[in-house]
C-alpha cells in the first residue's frame, strides 16, 4: 500500500505516488540569503496535465537562478505567478534534475513509467500559434524556465514537467552527475552552435569567459568536440589546470589586467587611451597562447558590463559576441566604430530549444562532454549549496544535491559541519 509520505531516499514502489512529499520551499516572508530563504516543508504532490509527467527526483542540479529566487530579486517569482493567476504563495525551485518517471499524462506517447530521464528546463504552450507555425519555441510568449519562472521544480521528491522536457539519462553517469549539466550545457550549446552563420566551426578560435565556471566548463568541451580552439579566461592560477584538462588551448588570468568596467567616453582621450592599451594587451595575450595573430571568431560572454568592451574589441572581423547574462551589470558599452567597420555581431542568447537540448544531451551520452560535477551534497544541504554560490565560494564546475538517490554526497559532511557552526 502506498504510504502518505516517504522519507528522503525511501523510494516508493515504482508508479506508486504518495499524496504528500518533502520539498524545499521559498516563501515571500523569508526572501533573503539562501541559507534563510529555503525551508523544508511537507506539501501535496502536484497533479499533472495531459501533456505532463510526474518524475520521482533522484538528484537536482544547483543553478544561480534559485539564488535570485531566494533573494526575491530582480524578480519576485511568486508574486509574478500570483499575478498570472496561480494561487500558491510559495516557490519550489530547481531547474535541473535526473529521475524516474512515476506517472504519465493521458496524451503522453514518448515516455512510460520507469523511464530514467534527465530534465531540461524549457517549457512552453504547445498550442501557441507561433509554436504551431514551427517558429523556435524560445520566441513564444508562453516560454518559461521550469523551476524558476514555474513552480514545482526539482527541489522536492516529485516534480511535474512537460513530457518534451525529458531526455534519456546517460547510463554511464551517476544520478547526481546526470542532474548537474543540462541547464548550463544546453545554454552554452545554443550560444556556440545556435546562431546560423556564426555557429562555431572546426578551426575557429573562441574566447570563453569564466572557463572554470558552470557555463564555461561546458563551453570549453563543446568547442573541443566540434574541433574549435577554446581560449579560457579565469581568475586564479589554480583554475588554469582545470580548464586545460577540459580542452582549453590556453588560459588568461584576468587579474593581470586592470582596464575592466564600462568604456570611457571616446572624447576623454587619456582615459580612452588607457583603456585601449589594456584591451590591446589582453588581445595580445590571446595571440601569445595561439602562437599567431588570430582573434576569436566567437566570444562567449556572460560577465557583462565589466568585460563587454574588451569582448567586442578582441572579436575577429565578421565575428560574434554572444551574451546570456550580465553577472557584473547590465550596461553594455560599445565603441560603434569597431562594430560597423569590422562588421561584428552582438547576439543575445537564452537557454535552448528542445532540439538543441537533445543535441547537447547526445554529446554527453557519447561521452564527449563531462558534466563537471564538483560536489554532490545531501538534500539537507541544499540551502548551503546555494549560499556558497551566492557568496561565490562554490567549487569549479557544477553542483548537485541528492534527493531520492541514496548516499550523502561528497560535500555533505563539510556542509553539515558548516551549517552546525553557523547555527
Ligand atoms: N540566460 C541563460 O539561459 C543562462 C543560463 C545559465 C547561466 N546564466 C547566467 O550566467 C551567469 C554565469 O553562470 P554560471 O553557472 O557559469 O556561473 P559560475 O559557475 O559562477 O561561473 C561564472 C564565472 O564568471 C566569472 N566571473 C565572475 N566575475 C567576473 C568578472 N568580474 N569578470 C569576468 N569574469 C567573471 C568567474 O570566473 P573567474 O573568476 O575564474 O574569471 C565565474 O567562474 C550567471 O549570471 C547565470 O545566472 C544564464
Amino acid at each position: 500500500m502506498t504510504k502518505e509520505l516517504y522519507d528522503i531516499a525511501e523510494q516508493p514502489p515504482l508508479g506508486a505516488v504518495p499524496p504528500k512529499m518533502h520539498a524545499w520551499l521559498i516563501r515571500p516572508e523569508r526572501f533573503g540569503e539562501p541559507k534563510d530563504a529555503f525551508q523544508l516543508e511537507v506539501v501535496d504532490v502536484p497533479e499533472i496535465k495531459d501533456d505532463e509527467v510526474l518524475v520521482y527526483v533522484m538528484a537536482a542540479g544547483i543553478n544561480y537562478n534559485n539564488v535570485w529566487a531566494a533573494l526575491g530579486t530582480p524578480v519576485d517569482v511568486i508574486g509574478a505567478r500570483n499575478k498570472a493567476g496561480e494561487p500558491e504563495r510559495f516557490h519550489i525551485g530547481g531547474s535541473d534534475a535526473s529521475g524516474i518517471v512515476y506517472k504519465v499524462g493521458a496524451k503522453v506517447t514518448n515516455l512510460k513509467v520507469g523511464d530514467e530521464v534527465v530534465i531540461h528546463c524549457g517549457t512552453y504552450d504547445a498550442d501557441c500559434p507561433l509554436v504551431k507555425r514551427g517558429v523556435d519555441e524560445m520566441y513564444s510568449g508562453s516560454y518559461r524556465i521550469w523551476g524558476y519562472e514555474t513552480n514545482w521544480g526539482s527541489f522536492a521528491q516529485f516534480t511535474r514537467v512537460q513530457a518534451h522536457q525529458c531526455l534519456p539519462k546517460p547510463k554511464h553517469l551517476t544520478w547526481e552527475a546526470s542532474a548537474a549539466y543540462m541547464l548550463v550545457g544546453a545554454t552554452a550549446y545554443r550560444m556556440l552552435m545556435g546562431w546560423g552563420e556564426h555557429a562555431l566551426r572546426p578551426g575557429d578560435v573562441t574566447l570563453i569567459w569564466g572557463g572554470a565556471g558552470g557555463l564555461g566548463s561546458m563551453a570549453i568541451q563543446i568547442a573541443k568536440a566540434v574541433g574549435a580552439t577554446p581560449v579560457a579566461v579565469v581568475s586564479g592560477e589554480e583554475k588554469i589546470p582545470y580548464c586545460m584538462q577540459l580542452g582549453a588551448e590556453g588560459c588568461i588570468d584576468r587579474r593581470k589586467f586592470d582596464h575592466w568596467g564600462m568604456l570611457p567616453h571616446w572624447k576623454d582621450e587619456e582615459a580612452y587611451g588607457k583603456w585601449l592599451k589594456g584591451a590591446r594587451s589582453f588581445g595580445k595575450a590571446i595571440w601569445d597562447i595561439l602562437g599567431e595573430k588570430r582573434s576569436p571568431r566567437i566570444v562567449f560572454e556572460h560577465p557583462g558590463e565589466t568585460t563587454i568592451p574588451t569582448s567586442l574589441f578582441v572579436c575577429e572581423t565578421g565575428g560574434m559576441v554572444v551574451i546570456c547574462a550580465g553577472t557584473t551589470g547590465y550596461n553594455a558599452t560599445v565603441d560603434l566604430r569597431y562594430m560597423w567597420m569590422r562588421q561584428k555581431r552582438v547576439q543575445g542568447s537564452h537557454f535552448a530549444n528542445d532540439a538543441q537540448c537533445a543535441a547537447f544531451n547526445e554529446l554527453v551520452l557519447e561521452g564527449k562532454v563531462d558534466p563537471c560535477l564538483s560536489e554532490a551534497y545531501s538534500f539537507n544541504d541544499l540551502p548551503h549549496a546555494h549560499q556558497l554560490m551566492y557568496e561565490n565560494r562554490h567549487p569549479a564546475g557544477n553542483m548537485a544535491v541528492l534527493v531520492g538517490a541514496p548516499g550523502f554526497g561528497q560535500g555533505a559532511k563539510e556542509g553539515a559541519a558548516e551549517r552546525q557552526a553557523a547555527e
